[in-house]
Order: C-alpha cells, then structure tokens, then sequence
C-alpha cells in the first residue's frame, strides 16, 4: 500500500487507537473502587491480631470498597487465618528490595507472596524517618513489589515546614517521580498512592478536605505526565491522616481521593465506620 491510501490506513489505525484509548480512560474512572487500609504500625502481638480482626471482621463489610488491614510481619499468618472467608484481605507494612539471602532481620517479597500477602505498603514517613528510607529506596521496593505482583501502597507526602513554605506540590511531585522510576504504566495502573501530610499523621490534625483534594489531583496529574490520562484515571490514590469516622464520609466524596490509610483509627471498631463511610 502507497501514498495517500497507505496515510488513510495510518489515520484510521490511530483513530482506532484513541477512542480504545478513550474508553479505557472511561472503564477505569467507573472501575475506579475505593480501598480503604488500616495502617497497625507496631501495634498488636500475634494473640491480640487475631482478636482484633475477629472484632471487625462483621465491621468491616462492604463489597463496594476494598479492604486492606496492614499488619506487623508477625502478625500475617495469624490475621490471614483469622480473615479466611471474609473480605479483609491482609496486607505487609514493609518489605525488602532484594529477593533472599544476608539481609537480616528483613522480608523478602517472596515471603510475603507465599504467606498470601496482596498489598505492601512502601515508603510510609515513620520508615523514612527512623529507617532512613530514601525515594531510591522506595523505588527499588516499588520495582520489586511489581516483578512479585504486589500491589504497592506507595506513600508520600510533606512536612509541616514543606507546606508552610509553599513546595508541597514539588515536593510530592519529586516523590511520586522518583517512585515510579522504571514503573511501566500497566504496573502504574494497579497501584495505590497514599497522600499522608505528616503534619497530620498520628496528631488528630487533619488536612481540610480541600488540602488533601488539592495534592491528589496533582498526584493524578503527576502520574498522567509520566504515563497518560488512561493510567492516570486508573490509579487509585488515598489520603491519609487522622482519618476517622467522623471525617472519612467528606474525604472519601472528593473526586481525586480513592480512600484511605488509616493509622490510629484502624485498631477500634470505628474502622468499620470508616470502611462504611457513606
Ligand atoms: P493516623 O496514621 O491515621 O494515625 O494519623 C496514618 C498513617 O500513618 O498511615
């Protein structure tokens, strides 16, 4: 085929491609369902997990969100037991870069894959701050989760004096980049972004609706220059910080914000509330 024939062909090729493009966009924005984690930190021995997913597990029922409890390594077998035939799925709150050997004190992806582990959460502050993980480091366990099909929980999110000073949205920008570093976009679409300014983490200070809406937007506009808008449409991101039942319903209702990870709030019944938070 020549000439102009051979340009129709290319045009009607491309035409072709962006309205599939286009669709997908629209599939994911309605595909798009909320996941709402609890975040146990170092909180709950292996006897007291057990228990408290036997509390919430009749809390925490909503076929319309997913449900993540992240828990203390120690903890997975016990609470994935506890959890069978129900819709929590148990999650790791950390886990190594490399795939095995003499790293110790330290979970390998794979470990995490055998015990029936889904979702990672990787780059939480309090492991930047007091395990001085890097956004290389980050990125590497990003990687690594994607080659084992972990979801990734990827958190980000600035200081007080970041926001103060006005480079909130560079800052995150800079986070979310280094991230997805090598990430390709069908890895970028399954992933889960949690927004958590640490000013609020842990202090009951929440970010105004409007703050928290305001930086996942430029999250989702961050991951649609890396990739495209259809990745973009399709990544989930949470906001978390305080989160709570009492703020959760107008968080969740903002159209960047895909959930929540919940800290404090996860290990009391009022994280059924959260999880049924219309
Ligand atoms: P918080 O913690 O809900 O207790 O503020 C959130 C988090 O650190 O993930």
């Amino acid at each position: 085929v020549q000439g102009p024939q051979r340009r129709g062909l290319r045009q009607r090729m491309i035409n072709k491609e962006s309205i599939k493009i286009i669709q997908k966009t629209e599939d994911y924005i309605m595909a798009r369902k909320k996941i709402i984690a609890g975040n146990w930190k170092m909180n709950m021995t292996p006897s007291e997990a057990v228990e408290l997913v036997n509390t919430l597990k009749p809390l925490v029922v909503n076929d319309e969100v997913d449900v993540v409890f992240c828990v203390p390594a120690i903890d997975i077998i016990p609470a994935m037991e506890a959890a069978k035939g129900t819709n929590i799925n148990i999650g790791a709150e950390n886990m190594y870069f490399e795939e095995k050997g003499a790293y110790t004190g330290e979970i390998s992806p794979a470990m995490l894959v055998d015990a029936g582990v889904k979702y990672v959460i990787i780059g939480h502050s309090e492991r930047r701050e007091y395990f001085a993980e890097t956004d290389e480091t980050v990125n590497k366990k990003v990687l690594k989760a994607f080659e084992h099909e972990l979801t990734p929980i990827i958190c980000c999110g600035e200081t007080l004096t970041q926001r103060e000073q006005g480079v909130t949205i560079d800052f995150v920008r800079q986070q979310i980049k280094i991230a997805f570093l090598n990430v390709t976009a069908e890895q970028a679409a399954t992933a889960v972004i949690a927004y958590e300014p640490i000013w609020a983490i842990g202090t009951g200070k929440v970010a105004t609706t409007e703050q928290a809406q305001e930086v996942c937007k430029a999250i989702r506009d961050c991951i649609a220059e890396i990739y495209d808008d259809a990745t973009a449409a399709a990544i989930r991101i949470q906001y978390g910080g305080s989160v709570s039942a009492s703020n959760a319903s107008e968080l969740f209702a903002q159209a960047d914000i895909d959930g929540g990870l919940v800290g404090g709030a996860s290990l009391k019944p009022d994280f059924g509330k959260i999880v049924n938070y219309k």
